[in-house]
């Protein structure tokens, strides 16, 4: 008999009675989402395989006790900020930090690890690696070796198959325990064995070398996703006909046993909607930490041809007692697009009950663990408020929302098309036609017509609204009461499956502030207007464990910003004046700024103000490049394009200020293309300095990385 096949084995294992076989536990640590479904697709299918599974967030810690484990555990863990756990698993992070925890506490764990990550960022897949590498400290097993999946590339690459080994290596487990008691062996040898046989030599004990190697490779390989500015949007009568093609077709046709995606769990939610109309609803201002503010000026920073539009905002933060140092980001929270949301309700057949009171439950019989009301959806609010605020309707739907879309979809070919879209063999469609494409549920809604879920669905599948972070462009030491943030509007071009739109939040600001918005180079006069007048926005502080100024006026600094990437150096730069002003005698180390930009009579952003520091000594060195300008407009035939040509040009200046005068390092900007090649270019710098190999260079880098010396605030 298999382990399997027993449904209760007696283990001899540190005196534990009894294991339910094929039964496993599954701990996630989620901060959008992400880790959570993922997790809920492994309790899915191990119902399929035969096991059956509990499922927990790791912050509910009334729920398992991982110190009295004897079930294999699986743990699926994201990555925020700068390489922390998420916001759900820090208290158990905590906990098993605790340094009074014996070196054998974790002896009786057997678990598996999946991190995710993603390679724009620095320390890829961190979050679980401290959890991984704290419970090998404490003596656990792994039973399975831990998967890095990469969003930067698409979670799915790793996890699927990720998944797909899981179920041997647990059969495996489970049947070494059957054996273990039988024969008197020890547990955690055989499972020992079982995951060496079973991990891959590139997985195991991934270092931070390695993913940094990893890195490397990747940014060789990485192609630009384009997103230039084109044409309006058409309407959406036409579009809908033409957009949708390349979502609807199948490439070629999936056979039928492709199509066999199993099917998914009626929802455990239950919407009503109560005819009592709700209205005038406003975010209450303290939600999640959220003040109202009013922006009290914007000004266009770019000339109007600019290839991207740059904007400066301004909020008065005067009255909400918000304190923040240069370096510190702010969460702007937008609401979904009006227009957006009417649409929804009209295509979900909802727009005669859109201020209706929304109460959701929690189905009795749902067949689905751990199953819970999304605490984002607040109870009795309008049906167009949870729209409008609490559910991100931009986001791109999972594999499993398409899956459950299909149930609801009456057309027999639209049907197997989702159903292509969400199987394995259609990932390569999935990918290059929903998520690359930035494909929303309306997206989809459009394309397959005849597919009408109900809200319950919705419900659980949108993902909570997130608000996106702006770093300070201010001092307040220069502008007390106020804080700047300076954004490009963001804009997706049209293609086959959809029409051209901005991004959510900058273009809801561009929106918003167009009765205040001044041309580029006139000072705006906001004491004309009222504060009533003015536009408001949902902020709340977000602030930076790191990416601050030394406290120490005399350390050199070197600061990379291109692009919009400059904002929280204007902070940095704005804070320091004043200290040099009322500092004479101190002592201040170099200041270097490298900044980029297309055109140097068009996104030249800040220049006078830059020019101002570098003419009063707040910048010791200003060192701009303009990527797009002819020669004849710089004046020099071989000129530098990019920030990183200027940071080899002045490679010994920089080598002796992070190597000799232990000087400080800033990168900000774009994370996908810029960050890698300046991460490049100080390896080569300090390789050449150093007269070592790439290798080396690493560690050199990582020890920077380490000491705080070089820090970076970058986001793709
Ligand atoms: P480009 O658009 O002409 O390629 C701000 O966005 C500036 O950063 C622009 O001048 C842009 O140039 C430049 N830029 C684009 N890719 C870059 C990269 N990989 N490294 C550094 N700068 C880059």
């Amino acid at each position: 008999k298999t382990g399997l096949e027993l449904s209760f084995i007696k283990s001899s294992f540190h005196n534990m009675p009894c294991v339910a076989a094929a039964h496993f536990l599954i701990l996630y640590g989620s901060q959008r989402g992400q880790a959570q479904s993922i997790a809920e697709e492994i309790c899915q299918q191990a119902a399929e395989r035969g096991f059956t599974a509990d499922i927990s967030c790791l912050s509910n810690q009334d729920k398992y006790n991982v110190d009295s484990e004897i079930r294999p555990v699986v743990f699926v863990v994201s990555t925020t900020g700068d390489g922390d756990p998420p916001d759900t698993a820090q208290k158990f992070v905590r906990k098993i930090k605790n340094k009074s925890l014996p070196q054998d506490h974790f002896s009786s764990l057997h678990y598996a690890l999946l991190a995710l990550g993603d390679t724009n960022y620095a320390n890829f897949c961190n979050g679980g690696k401290i959890i991984d590498s704290r419970l090998q400290q404490l003596g656990a097993k792994h039973f399975y070796a831990t998967g890095y999946a990469d969003d930067g590339t698409g979670l799915e690459v790793v996890v699927d198959p990720w998944i797909e080994g899981l179920w041997d290596a647990l059969k495996k487990t489970f049947s070494s325990m059957a054996t273990s008691n039988q024969q008197g062996t020890d547990l955690r040898d055989c499972i020992q064995d079982n995951y060496h046989k079973t991990a891959s030599d590139q997985e195991k004990n991934k270092s931070d070398l390695e993913v940094d190697l990893h890195l490397l490779k990747l940014s060789e390989v990485d192609s630009q996703k384009g997103k230039t500015i084109t044409s309006d949007s058409s309407d959406a009568e036409t579009l809908s006909t033409t957009l949708v093609a390349s979502l609807k077709q199948s490439v070629p046709p999936l056979s039928e046993s492709a199509l066999n995606v199993p099917a998914f769990p009626a929802s455990y939610l239950e919407v009503l909607l109560e005819q009592a109309p709700k209205e005038g609803e406003t975010l209450p201002s303290d939600k999640d930490g959220y003040r109202e503010v009013s922006i009290s000026k914007a000004v266009q920073l770019t000339q109007d041809d600019a290839v991207k539009s740059a904007i400066l905002l301004e909020l008065d933060i005067s009255e909400q007692n918000i304190a923040y140092q240069p370096g510190d980001a702010f969460d702007i929270l937008c609401p979904n697009r009006a227009s957006e949301v009417e649409e929804l309700l009209l295509r979900l057949d909802l727009q005669t009950q859109k201020n209706c009171a929304v109460q959701v439950n929690l189905l009795k019989n749902s067949s689905k663990k751990a199953a819970k009301v999304p605490l984002h959806i607040p109870q009795n609010a309008s049906l167009q408020f949870i729209l409008t605020w609490c559910l991100e309707i931009r986001s791109t739907p999972k594999k499993a929302f398409v899956r459950a879309l299909a149930d609801f979809t009456q057309n027999g070919s639209e049907k197997r098309r989702l159903l292509e879209l969400c199987s394995k063999e259609g990932s390569a469609d999935y990918n290059s036609f929903v998520r690359d494409a930035n494909v929303c549920l309306l997206d989809l809604l459009r394309a397959f017509p005849s597919c009408l879920p109900p809200l319950s669905l919705l419900f659980e599948h949108l993902p909570k609204l997130q608000p996106r972070a702006y770093s300070a462009a201010s001092s307040s030491l220069q502008h007390p009461g106020k804080v700047h943030f300076v954004f490009n509007v963001v804009e997706f071009p049209a293609c086959p499956e959809h029409p051209a739109r901005t991004g959510l939040c900058t273009g809801w600001l561009a929106d918003h502030i167009s009765s205040i918005l001044r041309p580029p180079g006139t000072v705006p006069a906001s004491e004309h207007l009222g504060t009533s007048a003015l536009p408001k926005v949902h902020v709340r502080p977000r602030p930076s464990s790191t990416f601050h100024l030394p406290a120490d006026l005399s350390v050199p600094v070197v600061m990379v910003g291109p692009g919009t990437g400059v904002a929280p150096f204007i902070g940095f730069l704005q804070q320091r004046e004043k200290e040099r002003e009322a500092n004479h005698e101190g002592t201040f180390g170099d200041t270097w700024l490298f900044f980029g930009c297309r055109h140097k009579n068009k996104d030249f952003l800040f220049r006078e103000e830059l020019e101002r520091f570098a003419h009063n000594g707040t910048l010791s060195h200003l060192i701009v490049c303009f990527s797009r300008d002819e020669p004849d407009a710089v004046g020099t035939i071989n000129r530098p394009t990019y920030v990183q040509h200027n940071l080899r040009l002045h490679a010994e200046n920089i080598a002796s200020i992070l190597l000799k005068d232990k000087g400080c390092l800033y990168v900000c900007g774009d994370a996908k293309n810029m960050a890698k090649d300046v991460n490049d270019t100080l390896l080569e710098i300090i390789g050449n300095e150093l007269q070592i190999d790439k290798l080396d260079a690493m560690k050199t880098v990582a020890g920077l990385r380490e000491e705080k010396r070089y820090l970076q605030d970058i986001w793709s």
